[in-house]
């Protein structure tokens, strides 16, 4: 049993303290924001994550976990101290590390006894480095000791309980021996893979991970629009692609392109460490601008099957940047409404979770939201599928066809297959894949 505080209690703080506390590690998981420890000692979970409130529950009431703002104590009565907080963008793509900073002087401040002080969000190589130094500085002449290690996360939104309870591999970057063990040591009950690098690598592994998958997103999108112009099928494609293992079918996924709050945040943020150490990293340039290229090709999908937008009326199906959460940080969502707003047409926007926060920040302006699909495609000239959600993929076609003025669909998830919209006699665009203009048989 480890004595553990984690400081930040978003995705990864919370999901990672939880998972934890449930191997039998005693977790404190702290917060500057006092409403939402209060909603946390409530059960109440700020995040929609399958899973992860009976977890909660399940550790608050065995006394393995327990939410508090008062850092101080957490810090002196803890061995492990996890950073994880936020590192949002900054304009320039860089990563903004004031979070990350305070927390280190904070943990400078109150340090007691030797402490092994863990950055696990997601930071610029180097930062390991830099927190150590800082915490070096503050702590001045007082005798305690401390290590720094890199131990980035690779959850999942939507599935984060479940990735980090079958955890496939742990990052564990050290300045020392000793701190390694402690760390390797506390993820043993995942019985996970362990790979022990320096502080550098590590925090070079997350970015080139989240990087690499970026590339194959990007990748396989491109691949789709030549597929499009040579009326090759992107889904055959990826699915004979895969079946090499050197490349493997996962992340081949052809659509509209990577949102969220990593892929978009850790592409920007490698390219901004490249420029600064004048690297020209032309690849991850290309990625990024094939995705933001990407979201709107459902646009100009709208504009060929509508003709025009002016006056029409186009059933949003899907909102967050991917279904099983209700993120809609760099959701495609996001820039594809306001562009068919400003073509002149009428948005009738689902999301069976996002639905009312899409509003707070797209407004009602020619659009209206909607947590039931049917109630959404009433009326609609056309549907437009942005993500996967299960409400999605297993609609009652039949019943959407009647609600529907016209019966068309651009489909930037790809989540049907060319013969069904045939049979039921849509007309269907996708990514990557032949039209379809359904007839009725
Ligand atoms: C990602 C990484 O998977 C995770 O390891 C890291 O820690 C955080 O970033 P997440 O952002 O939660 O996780 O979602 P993920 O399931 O990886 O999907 C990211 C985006 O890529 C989504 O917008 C998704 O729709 C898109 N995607 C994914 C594709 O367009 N095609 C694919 O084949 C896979």
């Amino acid at each position: 049993m480890k004595k553990i505080t984690v400081i930040g209690t978003g995705y990864v703080g919370l999901v990672s303290g939880t998972c934890f506390s449930d191997y039998g590690n005693r977790v404190i998981c702290c917060d500057i924001d006092a409403k939402k420890i209060d909603r946390l000692k409530n059960y109440d979970i700020p995040i929609y994550e399958p899973g992860l409130e009976p977890l909660v529950r399940k550790n608050v009431e065995r006394g393995n976990l327990s939410f508090t703002t008062d850092i101080s104590n957490a810090i002196q009565e803890s061995d492990i101290i996890f950073i994880a907080v936020g590192t949002p963008m900054s304009p320039s793509g860089e990563a903004d590390l004031s979070y990350v900073k305070a927390a280190a002087e904070m943990i400078a401040s109150h340090m007691n006894s030797y402490k092994v002080i863990v950055v696990k969000s997601t930071v610029p190589v180097g930062t390991g480095r830099m927190v150590q130094k800082l915490i070096q500085e503050h702590i001045g002449e007082r005798l305690v000791s401390f290590d720094v290690v890199s131990n980035p996360e690779f959850l999942r939104e939507g599935s984060a309980v479940y990735d980090c309870m079958n955890m496939e591999r742990a990052i564990i970057g050290s300045t020392g021996e000793q701190s390694a063990d402690i760390i390797r040591e506390l993820h043993a009950p995942f019985e996970t893979k362990v790979l022990v690098t320096d502080l550098e690598t590590a925090e070079m592994i997350k970015y080139a991970a989240n990087a690499f998958l970026a590339t194959k997103i990007s990748f396989i999108n491109s691949i789709a629009n030549l597929c499009e112009r040579y009326g090759a099928d992107v889904g055959h494609v990826s699915e004979g692609m895969g079946m090499d293992s050197r490349i493997s079918g996962k992340f081949l996924q052809a659509g509209i392109g990577y949102g969220g709050s990593c892929f978009p945040k850790d592409t920007e943020a490698l390219r901004y460490m490249s420029q600064q150490v004048d690297y020209d990293f032309s690849m991850l340039d290309a990625v990024i601008q094939t995705n933001e290229a990407q979201r709107m090709i459902v646009v100009r999908k709208a504009q060929d099957l509508l003709g025009d937008l002016g006056g029409k009326t186009i059933a949003v199906l899907g909102l967050t940047f991917k279904p099983d959460t209700d993120d809609l940080r760099y959701a495609p969502s996001l820039d594809v409404i306001p562009a068919l707003v400003r073509g002149g047409a009428y948005v009738r926007a689902f999301d069976p979770v996002a639905a009312h926060e899409a509003e707070m920040l797209l407004g009602t302006e020619r659009i209206t939201y909607y947590r039931d699909l049917y109630e959404a495609v009433e009326g609609a000239d056309l549907c437009l599928i942005l993500t996967e959600w299960e409400d999605v993929l297993h609609m009652d076609l039949a019943r959407v066809k009647e609600l529907v003025k016209q019966p068309k669909f651009v489909d930037g998830r790809n989540c049907f297959s060319l013969e069904l919209m045939r049979q039921r006699g849509f007309s269907y665009r996708s990514v990557g894949r032949p039209d379809v203009d359904g007839v009725l048989v």
